[in-house]
């Protein structure tokens, strides 16, 4: 992919091992919770891409729903704690944007948690999404499961956003910071607010046609000291469809 990166926060051994040891937390339940059942809905086939894999969390949710799943990343200490966790599993380390290893039209699913929360620039995210599109097989979905831009303006369970005053008056595409406190590395992971609005955009760009959103919130019966997350939904999941299935 051409054009400059901005760095990325997950190439780090600290985050990396942060999240070799992250499962699904509290306002991270939520993310997952309702993924089965859309999955289900939407995904014919079990041959799935997990891009922006990081630490392989989110392959091994996919190969527990039964996918035969391969988890790639921009971040090589992310790949290392990878395969250090799944050695069975499928893992791979691609440059940003380099789909060449991946065979087109070939994946039922193709899935993201977070990666383009941390991806800058409308045409560096087309290019991204575009490149994705092209690996769906006949009826494949994305997946995409992401921030919303009212995770960074309040509290969380799992996350705080208090000492950034500045993510209020952020506009989409700016980066914001968040803590995650389920982590001990408490530095500031640096992401991308994305409206709604812009995602939109992003999927017409991309030739993809948005199937199902949904909001995720929690629920009073859970096992968390919901704060926020009972009111306000932290993350989005949007299903797409190839516009030439
Ligand atoms: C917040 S982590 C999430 C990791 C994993 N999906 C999970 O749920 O635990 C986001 C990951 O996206 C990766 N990422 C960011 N930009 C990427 C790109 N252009 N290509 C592939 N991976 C990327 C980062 O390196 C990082 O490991």
């Amino acid at each position: 992919m051409t054009g400059a990166a901005a760095a990325n926060v997950y190439d780090d051994a600290r985050r990396a091992d942060a999240y070799a040891a992250l499962e699904f937390p509290a306002t991270y339940h939520l993310a997952f919770r309702d993924l089965p059942a859309i999955i289900a809905r939407h995904v014919r086939g079990r041959v799935a891409l997990d891009f922006g894999c990081g630490a392989g969390r989110s392959t091994r949710f996919l190969q527990r729903l039964g996918f035969a799943a391969t988890g790639v990343d921009i971040a090589a200490r992310m790949i290392e704690r990878a395969r250090e966790a799944d050695p069975g599993g499928s893992y791979r380390l691609i440059g940003d944007g380099d789909f060449s290893g991946c065979q087109p039209a070939s994946f039922d699913l193709v899935f993201s948690a977070f990666a383009f929360d941390n991806i800058d620039g409308a045409a560096r995210r087309a290019g991204l999404l575009r490149g994705l599109g092209s690996l769906l097989a006949r009826s494949g979905r994305v997946v995409l499961l992401d921030s919303t831009p009212e995770i960074y303006t309040h509290e969380w369970v799992s996350f705080t956003t208090r000492a950034f005053p500045q993510n209020r008056t952020a506009h989409s595409g700016d980066p914001v910071r968040i803590v995650m406190k389920d982590v001990p590395d408490r530095r500031p992971v640096v992401d991308y607010l994305w409206s709604h609005a812009d995602y939109l955009r992003l999927f017409a760009a991309a030739g993809l046609r948005l199937v199902e959103e949904c909001r995720p919130l929690g629920r009073a019966d859970e096992p968390w000291p919901w704060e926020a997350e009972l009111t306000i939904p932290p993350w989005v999941i949007y299903v797409l469809e190839s516009h030439t299935p």
